[in-house]
């Protein structure tokens, strides 16, 4: 049987969510992952150093008996961020970034930043005190196509960003078009990126031919497909630059198959098998294990993870509904077949 041995990979942009559905989805990412970069939309946003310690306490306490996971946590930026809540995450080991979202971009960022040039003194201290920013990159104006977003955040606001703040760490979150990949491409180290799989296997065709398919609904949207052929090459030529992020995204079924359905794809039951399809098909399997292991830790400057997974050549078919039964979550694929699976 074919067998693809990697030392054990990270997720570099996650959610969690809390309550009921927290047990089920940590439990498939640490199956997977050993660290998970965890995002803080939740409601309310996580904005204080105590709450991301608080929801950090509650990730730990939802993992599987003798799991070493670790929830590396982010806070969300707001127009109230401080300089002093900067200097708090940089002595802070826990928490490794502050998560950027234009307001209304994307669930829960209502408590987002409307104008940019306002937050630049924080950026600033970002900088200065090396933390790193996340960024959701899509304009938010209502006038913009939704397919054009990403394109124009780069072109008005991330542009100036990187200008003003050389050194600063960026990661340009689930980046989904071809400018972004050029974007990044052109910066230099201090800037990176993360790639979903849900882009790396979709076009928009997968949302809207034959039906609407809102499972394949996430933000930013999936886009044509010269861009997902410009994001494929990105993951898969080593660059490190580009890694693993998953934007795993739950939510429950009701919520995503409804007259105005959540955005978000739930990958993490099976993530490293997803991405491996990819590599696969590219002919570029030996390139996996630096996209999903290595650049991220680079880039964060964290040491890289030293145990391994091993993923076998096995067919298997994707379950309809993981979860408990109020709260059913459909993941990504559901009911499709799967060539690898991680042992
Ligand atoms: O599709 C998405 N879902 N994109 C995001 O940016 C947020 C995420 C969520 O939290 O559901
Ligand atoms: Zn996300």
């Amino acid at each position: 049987m074919k067998t693809l041995t990697i030392i054990q990979p990270d997720d570099w942009h996650l959610h969690l969510r809390t309550g009921d559905i927290l047990e089920t989805v940590v439990a498939h990412t640490s199956r997977q992952f050993k660290r998970a970069i965890v995002m803080p939309n939740l409601k309310p946003p996580i904005t204080s150093v105590v709450e991301a310690l608080t929801y950090r306490h509650q990730i730990l306490q939802a993992l599987p008996q003798e799991s070493e996971f670790e929830p590396l946590m982010t806070l969300y930026l707001t127009n109230q961020t401080t300089i002093d809540d900067i200097k708090q995450v940089a002595i802070c080991e826990f928490i490794h970034a502050f998560k950027l979202y234009p307001a209304g971009a994307t669930t829960n960022s209502d408590a987002g930043v409307n104008d940019l040039t306002v937050i630049y003194p924080i950026l600033e201290a970002m900088q200065q005190y090396h933390v790193p920013l996340l960024i959701h990159g899509e304009i938010t104006d209502e006038a913009c196509d939704i397919f054009d977003r990403e394109r124009l955040f780069i072109e008005r606001h991330l542009t100036d960003i990187v200008k003003e703040f050389p050194t600063l760490k960026i990661v340009l979150e689930h980046v989904t078009t071809e400018e972004a990949v050029q974007f990044v491409e052109s910066t230099p180290a201090n800037i990176g990126a993360t790639i979903t799989p849900q882009h790396l296997l979709f076009n928009r065709n997968a949302l809207l031919v034959g039906g609407i398919h809102p499972h394949h609904y996430c933000l930013p949207i999936l886009k044509r497909e010269k861009h997902r052929q410009a994001l494929v090459k990105a993951a898969t030529r080593g660059n490190p630059k580009f890694f693993l992020g998953t934007d795993s995204a739950p939510h429950i079924t009701n919520l995503k198959e409804s007259a105005c359905g959540c955005a978000g794809c739930y990958s993490a039951f099976a993530a490293i098998e997803l991405y491996t399809e990819v590599f696969e098909k590219e002919k570029s399997l030996d390139k996996l294990e630096a996209f999903a292991s290595f650049y991220g830790a680079d880039f964060y400057g964290l040491a890289r993870n030293t145990q391994t997974i091993t993923l076998e050549k096995k067919n298997w078919e994707i379950p309809s509904q993981y979860g408990r039964q109020e709260n059913l979550i459909t993941p990504l694929k559901a009911g499709e077949t799967l060539s690898w699976k991680m042992k």
